[in-house]
């Protein structure tokens, strides 16, 4: 593989576990359910199953996109791989440029092939998508990426801000949603941020090109600006610090992206999702899923025991939730009573008037 990707591959996992990469601020704060003292509905009953485009599945969660391309990403593919098996979810490997441009590598991602997860999820950059100082990806390119991991979605992520504060990041995004619209007519395509959400309008837009689905990936959680100042101050780059210090709160906040976009498309409710009251509040909103990324990571890294019982507790305290608020599915769980405080109130009312 190009020798830079994967360098900074292994630093974004390292700085991802290591250093405080969040937002300053998680915005899942900012949403209360209202607890119910007199639920009527028996725990034991309670139906986490959920359907997403079309597919059955037994929780409404996501293993979002974060890696491959190096032998530590493999060994975290094949750990979220297996829990994605057992708990009968959706998982996501990271962008597949490293195999595309170096074939050697795809075992990275095929990994997830040993295991029967029941919707996978490719993974390719909108960067990538137009000419930026290299050729972009090919139609035959992007077909490989999808028949590697025999994917059931072809995830286009939008990372610009990322590409701003990477000292090689990629400038150009004029074409991205024409070339997004060709590729929209070959694949089922989920647009997704990575960190910074999506405004309504750029829902508007990305459904016009012909997404399926969007995952908000919105900011509350992981920031790659954060990531990238890290990069940048171990590399001594100080105009890249700065930018990445001046943008580390920058973006849609998650749950207001997940207002903004889920009468439009199905929407992935993800950014900043710690554990399943989080995950309760997505779907209050009108996610018809929840997306984890960095809360999943350590335990990936870690062992197959450890990410299970990470997710273990996340479905346990889905159900508790789910419980408390008399929601006995997850039908049931977006007619919650819930209250919204400052400052993601405003955010919320961003369209009221319109
Ligand atoms: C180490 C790491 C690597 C990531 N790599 C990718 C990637 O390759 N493709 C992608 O779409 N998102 C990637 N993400 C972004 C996540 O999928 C997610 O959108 C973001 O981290 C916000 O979720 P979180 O707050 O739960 O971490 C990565 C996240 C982390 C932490």
């Amino acid at each position: 593989m190009d020798e830079k990707i994967e360098a900074r591959k292994t630093e974004h996992i390292k700085i991802a576990e290591e250093e405080k990469v969040t937002s300053e601020k998680n915005f899942w704060d900012d949403v209360r359910l209202v607890h119910q003292a007199v639920p009527d509905i028996d725990f034991d009953s309670i139906s986490t199953e959920t359907k997403f485009l079309g597919k059955r599945l037994a929780y409404p969660i996501v293993i979002s996109s974060m890696t491959g391309g190096t032998s530590r990403a493999m060994t975290i593919n094949r750990n979220l791989a297996a829990v994605a098996e057992k708990f009968k979810i959706p998982m996501g490997v990271g962008s597949m440029r490293a195999c595309i441009q170096d074939h050697s590598l795809s075992s990275t991602y095929s990994v997830i092939n040993e295991f029967k997860v029941p919707v996978k999820f490719a993974n390719i950059g909108a960067p990538q998508l137009v000419k930026q100082g290299k050729q972009p990806f090919t139609d035959s390119d992007i077909e490989y990426a999808f028949r590697l991991i025999d994917a059931t979605f072809l995830v286009v992520h939008f990372n610009f801000l990322q590409e701003m504060v990477q000292p090689e990041g990629d400038h150009n995004a004029r074409g991205v949603l024409k070339r997004l619209a060709d590729i929209s007519g070959s694949y089922p395509v989920i647009a997704k941020e990575t960190g910074n959400g999506f405004s309504r309008e750029a829902c508007l837009q990305l459904k016009d090109a012909g997404v399926k689905a969007i995952d908000v990936g919105g900011l509350g959680g992981t920031s790659f600006a954060a990531i990238e100042y890290y990069r940048a101050r171990n590399a001594g780059d100080s105009e890249k610090m700065s930018t990445g210090e001046t943008f580390w709160n920058w973006g849609v906040p998650s749950p207001a992206s997940i207002r903004f976009c889920q009468d439009l498309l199905p929407t992935i409710g993800s950014g900043g999702l710690r554990n399943g009251l989080d995950l309760a509040k997505a779907l209050s909103l009108g996610a018809t899923m929840g997306g984890f990324a960095r809360t999943l990571l350590k335990g990936a890294d870690a062992s197959y025991e450890d990410i299970e019982a990470v997710l273990r507790q996340i479905t346990r305290d889905l159900k508790i939730t789910m419980f408390l608020t008399g929601s006995s599915s997850v039908d049931k769980i977006s007619k919650a009573r819930k209250l919204i405080f400052e400052p993601l109130k405003s955010w919320m009312e961003a369209y009221d008037d319109e």
